[in-house]
């Protein structure tokens, strides 16, 4: 299926703005770091039937690029993630990653989910060590090294506690700080402030951009907030469900660096009124409007 036609008024951004246009072929000219080449997951239903999760996927993510995943429930962005981390294998089609085929979980893709995925037993400073120590770095060193990450999330004064002892928002700044520890190629997200308070969620979307200007290192971040899409990406990848499959690439023009007062601009909800377009799209038929059954009484009509 071919991609829809973009929205005159987000394609005038990019062609109004010579600097975003700049912006995106700087971008397209560094070097590819992760391929998802005609990538499928098939899964077996419990009836005998086949479910497409993904289908025939295909996009490139560039040096230092951050990159959302946006899409309706179900249309397949864990099952994505995990085809990316290597926790699955695809039913057709392949993953690379600095151009080398993905098999198998690895240090070079850190990860981060939703749910607190610390190790309850150990403290904040050994969490971020763990990986380090896996990967046979002595522990003097990992100590140091892991410090270091600590105090980029600004948790230096936390490396002592238990993750019971800490927030939400502190726990997914660890879980980040020991994702990064072993310095991934690449920094796979799945919805990793999806269970925080809006507040929380605000600081940590601006802390993540802090990291990721001071880290090399490309960001694959799937939400499904559109505001937080548009915050954090340079290019968002919209994803259709049954089967998932892309429906189109967006680059984002709203400058770096950015601020929570960009979520008022123009090009900021030009970005929002498209993203909406794809995944909310009109009903197409007076057939699919949801029936209208009447459990008020006469006179007590509301707007
Ligand atoms: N292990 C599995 N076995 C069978 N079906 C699965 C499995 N994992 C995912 N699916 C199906 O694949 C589709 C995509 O799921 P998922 O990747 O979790 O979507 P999302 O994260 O976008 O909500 C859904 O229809 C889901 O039921
Ligand atoms: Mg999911």
């Amino acid at each position: 299926m071919s991609a829809p036609a973009v929205t005159t008024e987000l394609a005038d951004y990019r062609r109004q703005s010579p600097a975003v246009a700049e912006r995106f072929q700087k971008l397209r000219e560094r070097p590819v770091v992760l391929e998802v080449r005609d990538l499928t997951r098939t899964f077996a239903t419990r009836q005998g039937g086949e479910t497409v999760a993904l289908r025939s996927l295909n996009f490139c993510a560039h040096r230092r690029e951050f990159m959302c995943l946006i899409g309706p429930s179900g249309c397949g962005k864990s099952t994505l993630i995990r085809l990316l981390a290597g926790l699955d294998e695809p039913t057709s089609g392949q993953v690379l990653l600095d151009g080398q085929p993905v098999s198998g979980p690895c240090p070079d893709r850190g990860m981060v989910f939703q749910g607190y995925t610390l190790f309850p037993w150990r403290t904040v400073l050994g969490n971020v060590m763990f990986g380090l120590e896996m990967g046979g770095m002595e522990s003097g060193r990992a100590k140091s090294e892991a410090l270091q990450w600590l105090d980029l999330v600004n948790l230096t004064k936390f490396k002592d506690a238990y993750p019971a002892q800490l927030s939400g928002g502190m726990k997914q700044r660890v879980a980040i700080a020991r994702a990064l520890a072993t310095n991934p190629r690449i920094l796979l997200m799945d919805e990793p402030f999806g269970a925080l308070d809006a507040q929380t969620r605000a600081q940590m979307q601006s802390y993540l951009l802090q990291i990721w200007r001071n880290v090399d290192v490309t960001i694959v971040f799937i939400t499904h907030d559109l505001d937080e899409a548009i915050y954090l990406a340079d290019r968002i990848l919209v994803l259709k469900a049954h089967p998932g499959e892309v429906q189109e690439l967006i680059e984002v023009p709203v400058p770096r660096p950015r601020g929570p007062a960009q979520f008022a601009t123009p090009e900021f909800l030009a970005t929002r009124r498209r993203i909406d377009e794809l995944i909310h799209p009109p009903l197409e038929s007076a057939g699919e409007k949801l029936p209208i059954v009447r459990l008020t009484v006469v006179g007590d009509d509301v707007e």
